[in-house]
């Protein structure tokens, strides 16, 4: 369980979250965090796995302040964070890329590296191909399976559609469902309609603010987001 309560934050000064409240159970599958570019997503996300400080307000990862822990001992704490720009290592290989999302283990190694291949089966045939090799959606793909080699509880995941195909990202939000089965999944994403249908609990992010929640679904049909999406 993670929670945020009334954070403030800013960059170099400049305000961009305002005493935003937000959690994220484990039990409801799918969180959606869906809103319009530089609503403050990201930067949410980042917030939340100790990569940027608050100003104000409180962020709470199982019960302990988030102020107390290195990013390291978070993603220890099992919430982990698959950024917007992936940050594969282009000169490893599919399989060592997998393995430095373990890194904050040693033993039982392969056995996570064969989940990984089961529910992305395009990852074993080119496990010993260079990242930086790899298609746009297959590298997504790598993104998220290092995530998961960390055996998150919560696994939050940055526009995981980004800049793939239509087929492509079909396929990758049933795997995000799929994933979402064993590891609860914070979805920040543009395709609002997919992202919501799947969402247990929903946030619309607005310059900032959070300006409504609810059930995906009934985010889905809010006013809200039909003024902002149709
Ligand atoms: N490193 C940074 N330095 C200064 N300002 C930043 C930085 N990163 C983001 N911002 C500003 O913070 C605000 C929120 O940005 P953020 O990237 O969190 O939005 P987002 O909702 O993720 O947008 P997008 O949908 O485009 O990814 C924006 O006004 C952005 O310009
Ligand atoms: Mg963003």
């Amino acid at each position: 369980m993670i929670e945020a309560t009334e954070i403030d934050v800013s960059y170099d000064g400049i305000q961009v979250i305002w005493d935003l409240s937000l959690s994220v159970p484990e039990d409801e599958g799918v969180i959606a965090i869906v809103g319009p570019n530089g609503a403050g997503k990201s930067t949410l996300l980042r917030v939340l796995s100790g990569l940027h400080p608050i100003d104000d307000g409180r962020v709470t990862l199982w019960g302990e302040d988030a102020s107390t822990l290195e990013p390291s001992e978070i993603v220890e704490k099992g919430f982990v964070h698959v950024s917007e720009e992936r940050n594969l290592f282009d000169e490893m290989t599919v399989r060592e890329n997998l393995e430095m999302g373990a890194y904050t283990r040693r033993e039982g190694l392969e056995g996570n590296v064969r989940e990984v291949f089961e529910l992305f089966p395009v990852l074993e045939r080119r496990a010993s191909q260079r990242a930086g090799s790899l298609s746009g959606g297959e590298q997504q793909m790598l993104a998220i399976g290092r995530g998961l080699m960390a055996e998150p509880k919560i696994l939050a995941l940055d526009e995981p559609s980004e800049g793939l195909a239509p087929q492509i990202t079909a396929r990758m939000f049933e795997k995000i469902e799929e994933i979402s089965e064993e590891v609860t999944v914070l979805l920040v994403e543009q395709h609002v309609h997919r992202a919501l249908s799947l969402a247990g609990r929903a946030y619309l992010l607005e310059n900032g603010e959070i300006v409504t929640q609810d059930t995906g679904p009934g985010l889905l049909e809010s006013e809200y987001v039909e003024e902002a999406y149709l």
